[in-house]
């Protein structure tokens, strides 16, 4: 199946926004910025709104989460907006009793460690995906000419949550497992690229412009590891985009020994995180890819003139890349305060067109 037809990509309402252009390799005049965990808890207005209400039922109320979504783009005036949701919403639909705990993350009671547990999983009935195919096809219909990236955990990051039974250091109980018990691994992963292929899809279809794979914990694992054991059922995972006409993204975190094995995963991005200079980034993928990053998450508490030190670093290091879409290394820490933000963005976006930084 192709993009229906009322698609934003294909009707035109997104197809030449700045985010769709720099996924395509492009330099629009602007270069287009948005956050990662741009929605959520540094925002009042999405404290205000969450007040007291569970998280993941806030995620499958869709007029909530379209609202949640819209807040970010209105306050910060970014160029995307990235769908309120999280990495194991399809866990909680395909039926495993998996819930957020609030300043801790996800949590699951009954761990998948042995075989058992993973002859156990069930999956995912697409019917269950229509509270997201609701809430993305609302906040399209909001956002107009402002491109909507679906998003979905990659499979090792969403495992990781599954061994564990919760958030962990370095995932030991995970990278024990693909080794010891290698074949209830692997069936693990292709249930996890599974359930978040169609999570993705389902987004994509009701009118996401772009998709992001997030692998957060991707860093504890050994190349020969994310190679063997890893990369496969991420392939996996976005082949469920196959036929679909849109931008993929891959964002990880301490992934600067493992870069060429991403690209070589046919994604259209990459997500880079702040600890490798995109130009360093850049040169280990040829120059090939267009890059996302990498400003220090970390530093938006700094003062004015050593963040905006730091972002022209960034901007200049990035046009290495064929293209660049400016964004942190990593999400929004909760305590951010949103005015930062803001300026952010009204100083990225006047950038490249003041005449006095003509030096980038
Ligand atoms: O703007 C956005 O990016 C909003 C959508 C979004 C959320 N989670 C909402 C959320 C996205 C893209 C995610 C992805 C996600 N979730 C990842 C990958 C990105 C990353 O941060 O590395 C991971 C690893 C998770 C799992 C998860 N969910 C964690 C670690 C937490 C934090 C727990 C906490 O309270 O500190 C969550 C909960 C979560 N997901 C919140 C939000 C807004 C906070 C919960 C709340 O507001 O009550």
């Amino acid at each position: 199946m192709t993009l229906p037809p009322a698609h934003p990509l294909v009707d035109g309402r997104t197809n030449q926004s700045p985010l769709v252009r720099a996924l395509r390799g492009d330099r629009p005049e602007r270069p287009p910025v948005w956050f990662m965990r741009q929605a959520g808890r540094s925002l009042p207005e999405y404290r205000a709104l969450r007040a007291g209400g569970d998280m993941l039922q806030a995620c499958l109320t869709p007029e909530l989460a379209s609202e949640i979504t819209l807040q970010p783009v209105r306050r910060h005036g970014v160029d995307a907006g990235i769908f309120f949701s999280d990495i194991v919403v399809p866990v909680l639909l395909a039926g495993l009793p998996i819930r957020i705990e609030p300043g801790r993350g996800p949590v699951l009671d009954d761990p998948i460690r042995t075989a058992s547990d993973v002859l156990r999983l069930r999956p995912l009935d697409p019917a269950a995906l229509e509270p997201i195919r609701q809430a993305v096809a609302m906040t399209v219909a909001e956002l107009g000419a402002t491109p909507l990236i679906g998003f979905g955990g990659a499979p090792f990051t969403l495992a990781a949550y599954l061994v564990e039974g919760g958030p962990s250091k370095d995932q030991q109980r995970a990278r024990a497992m693909m080794h010891a018990d290698p074949r209830s691994w692997a069936v693990l992963l292709n249930w996890c690229a599974d359930v978040t292929g169609q999570f993705v899809r389902a987004q994509v279809e009701a009118g996401a412009s772009a998709a992001q794979l997030f692998d957060s914990w991707v860093g504890s694992l050994s190349a020969v590891d994310y190679q063997r054991r890893v990369a496969p059922h991420t392939k996996r995972a976005l082949d469920h985009l196959r036929g679909l006409e849109v931008p993929r993204i891959h964002f990880g975190l301490g992934t600067d020994r493992i870069l060429p094995q991403i690209a070589a995963l046919g994604v259209d991005a990459v997500g880079i995180d702040w600890r490798i200079p995109l130009d360093e980034a850049s040169a280990t993928l040829g120059d090939a890819l267009p890059l996302q990053g990498n400003i220090d998450p970390a530093l938006l508490t700094a003062p004015w003139p050593v963040l905006g030190a730091h972002v022209d670093d960034v901007l200049r290091r990035g046009r290495q890349a064929p293209a660049h879409i400016v964004n942190l290394g990593h999400g929004v820490p909760p305590e951010t305060d949103p005015d930062v933000l803001t300026r952010l963005v009204q100083y990225i976006h006047a950038g490249e067109t003041t005449p006095t930084r003509t030096d980038w």
